[in-house]
């Protein structure tokens, strides 16, 4: 069907309009699903906000670019800020701007004839509800994976029985919290309320392979904040979208596809990994650092499978207590590493300072840059594990190279992540349960690198790359093209 042009019943192009929260995890995918469907024929328009817009002179001529011109409230952008306060100021400070912009193009470009439907932000609740309000089709792009969907979706029922709140545990020690944070929201006074270890280990029923210390969390967070934002996601899905769709493939998480269909009765598409269904010459990443590319040169000295590969995204940070134990860690396992270290990791905008000696000690077998070429680092043959946070970017881009992986969660859906990958995909370790710890961390590498549990999860790695290649070359696309069309 690509490059068919999708005609309505006047004869001209159905449009789809886009809109994603600001966030990188989430405008990449959005654009890369703006490509895929101007591909297919359709008209594309993306909305999107003027904080971190999207570059038009990086993308095809024919995707249309229009910004809401929304106010943000500098909690929406400031890095103090977790994520749950991003997520809910945003969704205020769209919500007028996206129903002006979406009413002006539906004005401008012959209503509903036009414009087929909507593909909005997952996360964004507000953008759902404008759109159904506006009379126009909304679909919910997730960027995370379908099980930490059902994990959200299930969020209610989870918190009745008792599962949720995880109370006063702060699950991965590592966390960075900003002090004003910790003192508003009362971390101190829940902390001392932490459930015995045998809890956290229970298996959620209806959820498995997720035992409570899997579930989604921002920990420290207010429960009824969290939770009114779960519900609002919830709601807005089950009374103004037609559809979902989903950033994954059926090979890994046909379970779960199906289980959110029945639970919504909504058709949801698995139309990832997008990356791979946009080829080898995707669009420009919109990007949040310029990737130091200097390092791919310093992988080519590399003997094949012989580096780690270190970063935990665009958003997790670490304190520094963690951030020193991950460097002793690294320094004490031996194993060559390429290390993502952003600025902003902790207070200010530079990267954080290396602790003393470390860079004498791995300095013939350390690289350490401020943003890498991720999908080209991963490609590369010299890199053997990647230690990741596991984002749901990051998680796709590994199982699309065949790159095991060593896990360290740090909010949200990346603890849903993190259990899939080791416990069901099986192709990743922990780096350690609870506390990020130099001794721990240098067997874990040690083990991931040359260990047997290494050598049983690549092989199992380069099976789910297999089977990304070939949802890559699947209908899921032209399944969702054709429901738009119908629309
Ligand atoms: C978070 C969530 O955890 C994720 O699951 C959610 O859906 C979006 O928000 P983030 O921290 O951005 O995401 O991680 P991830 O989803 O893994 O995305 C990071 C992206 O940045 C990846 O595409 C990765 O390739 C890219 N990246 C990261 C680089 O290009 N270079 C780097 O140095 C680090």
């Amino acid at each position: 069907m690509a490059g068919r042009e999708q005609h309505g019943d006047g004869g001209h192009r159905r449009r789809v309009v886009l809109f994603s929260l600001p966030f990188h995890g989430h405008l990449n995918p959005m654009l890369k699903l703006a490509a895929l469907l101007r591909a297919r024929g359709l008209a594309v328009t993306v909305l999107h906000t003027c904080f971190n817009a999207p570059d038009p002179a990086r993308h095809h001529p024919e995707l249309a670019f229009v910004p809401i011109h929304e106010t943000l409230p500098g909690e929406a952008t400031s890095p103090d800020s977790d994520i749950l306060r991003k997520l809910l100021a945003l969704n205020a400070a769209c919500e007028a701007p996206f129903r002006a912009a979406l009413a002006s193009l539906l004005l401008r470009g012959g209503g509903r004839q036009d414009v087929a439907c909507a593909v909005v932000d997952g996360q964004c609740y507000a953008a759902m509800r404008a759109a159904g309000e506006l009379g126009v089709p909304a679909l919910a792009l997730r960027t995370d994976s379908a099980a930490a969907f059902r994990n959200m979706l299930a969020w209610p029922r989870l918190r009745d029985a008792g599962y949720v709140p995880i109370k006063g545990k702060q699950a991965k020690s590592n966390l960075f919290f900003p002090p004003h944070w910790i003192l508003d929201l009362g971390v101190h006074e829940l902390a001392a309320n932490v459930p015995a270890e045998e809890q956290l280990d229970e298996p959620v029923p209806g959820l498995e392979p997720l035992r409570v210390r899997d579930l989604i969390r921002v920990d420290g967070r207010d429960t009824d904040e969290h939770c009114s934002f779960v519900a609002s996601v919830a709601g807005a899905v089950r009374a103004s979208v037609s559809g979902i769709v989903i950033n994954t493939f059926e090979a890994i998480e046909a379970a779960e596809l199906a289980k959110i269909q029945r639970e919504l009765s909504l058709p949801a598409f698995a139309v990832g990994p997008l990356h791979l269904l946009l080829g080898r010459t995707p669009p420009a990443e919109q990007s949040l650092h310029e990737p130091d590319r200097g390092c791919l040169a310093w992988l080519d000295a590399r003997p094949p499978r012989s580096v780690l590969y270190v970063s935990l995204g665009s958003l997790a940070r670490v304190d520094r207590g963690a951030f020193e134990e991950m460097a002793w860690g690294l320094a004490g396992s031996g194993v060559p590493f390429l290390w993502v270290v952003q600025p902003g990791s902790e207070a200010g905008d530079e990267a954080p300072p290396l602790p003393d000696g470390f860079e004498e000690e791995v300095r013939d077998r350390g690289e350490i840059v401020k943003w890498a070429p991720q999908r080209e680092v991963l490609a590369h043959a010299a890199i053997g594990v990647f230690w990741t946070h596991c984002g749901w970017n990051s998680t796709l881009e590994s199982i699309c190279e065949g790159v095991p992986m060593l896990v360290q969660p740090c909010f949200a859906d990346q603890m849903v992540t993190a259990r899939y990958v080791t416990h069901k995909w099986g192709v990743g370790l922990e780096v350690g349960e609870e506390v990020v710890e130099r001794g721990m961390v240098a067997k874990a590498v040690r083990e991931a690198m040359a260990g047997d549990g290494g050598a049983r999860m690549r092989e199992r790695a380069h099976r789910l790359q297999m089977q990304a290649s070939a949802a890559a070359t699947s209908s899921a696309m032209d399944g969702l093209v054709r429901f738009i069309l119908s629309l």
